[in-house]
């Protein structure tokens, strides 16, 4: 939607939206990282924005950016900052949508050297990251609507109801890479959204704009839902 013409049905609510990649750093030249380009989220954060919530973008090493008035960006590279800075955001959030795809392992210590080549192998120590969506889910109160995302390859259905439940989220966007032109680097996405009370919803392949209309729509229908 357009910011100007736009309902703001959002007006004086807060968001917190995560994106984006982490980079977990493996020596002063080298991280573990992943593919997320993190445009699912900007066009969230944007989305939310438009229908006049005051937006904190939590995101990660990207390429993209968003210049929306409404949004203010923070950036982070790992998961424990993500983890920090989402925490405080979400503080004052009544909608947190976490689209951030966050490394699960993060290298046990980092050297300060960069590691030489040996003529050997290497191994490197990985310990587990903060889950930040499993933890804002203990912690959300009722008036706060939380979302996270889930990117399956097999029994995507089953795995995503199982996060929605673990998580203590209220909706999961399930991100599908079966289809051709989907996911990662795309511009387009095709997602299923699973609630508490509902049958999960398909959504045709849509641009990455259209899906984040799609997604701020039914959290909107989430929240009216709930006070009614
Ligand atoms: N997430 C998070 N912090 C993490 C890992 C995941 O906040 N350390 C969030 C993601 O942003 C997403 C949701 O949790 O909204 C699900 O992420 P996903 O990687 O699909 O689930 P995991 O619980 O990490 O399980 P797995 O990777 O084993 O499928
Ligand atoms: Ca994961």
């Amino acid at each position: 939607s357009d910011f100007l013409s736009a309902p703001k049905p959002l007006k004086g609510k807060k968001a917190l939206v995560t994106a984006g990649p982490t980079y977990e750093r493996i020596d002063p030249v080298r991280f573990i990282g992943n593919f997320s380009t993190g445009k699912m989220g900007i066009a969230i954060a944007e989305e939310l924005a438009n229908m006049g919530a005051e937006v904190t973008l939590v995101l990660g090493p990207s390429h993209e950016k968003t210049l929306h008035p409404q949004v203010r960006t923070v950036r982070i590279e790992s998961a424990n900052e993500l983890y920090i800075e989402s925490s405080k955001a979400f503080a004052q959030a009544d909608i947190a949508v976490l689209a951030a795809a966050v490394a699960d392992y993060r290298p046990e210590q980092m050297a300060t050297e960069k590691i030489k080549k040996a003529d050997t192998g290497l191994s490197i120590s990985l310990t587990k990251t903060e889950d930040t969506l499993l933890s804002l889910g203990k912690i959300k109160t009722p008036s706060q609507t939380l979302v996270g995302f889930a990117l399956e390859t097999t029994n995507e259905l089953e795995h995503g109801k199982k996060k929605l439940e673990a998580k203590n989220a209220d909706m999961i966007v399930l991100n599908s890479l079966r289809d051709e032109g989907a996911g990662f680097g795309h511009d387009t996405n095709k997602i299923t959204l699973l609630t508490r009370n509902a049958d999960p919803e398909s959504l045709p392949l849509l641009s990455k704009k259209d899906a984040a209309a799609a997604i701020v729509n039914h959290i909107l229908k989430l929240r009216h839902a709930e006070k009614t």
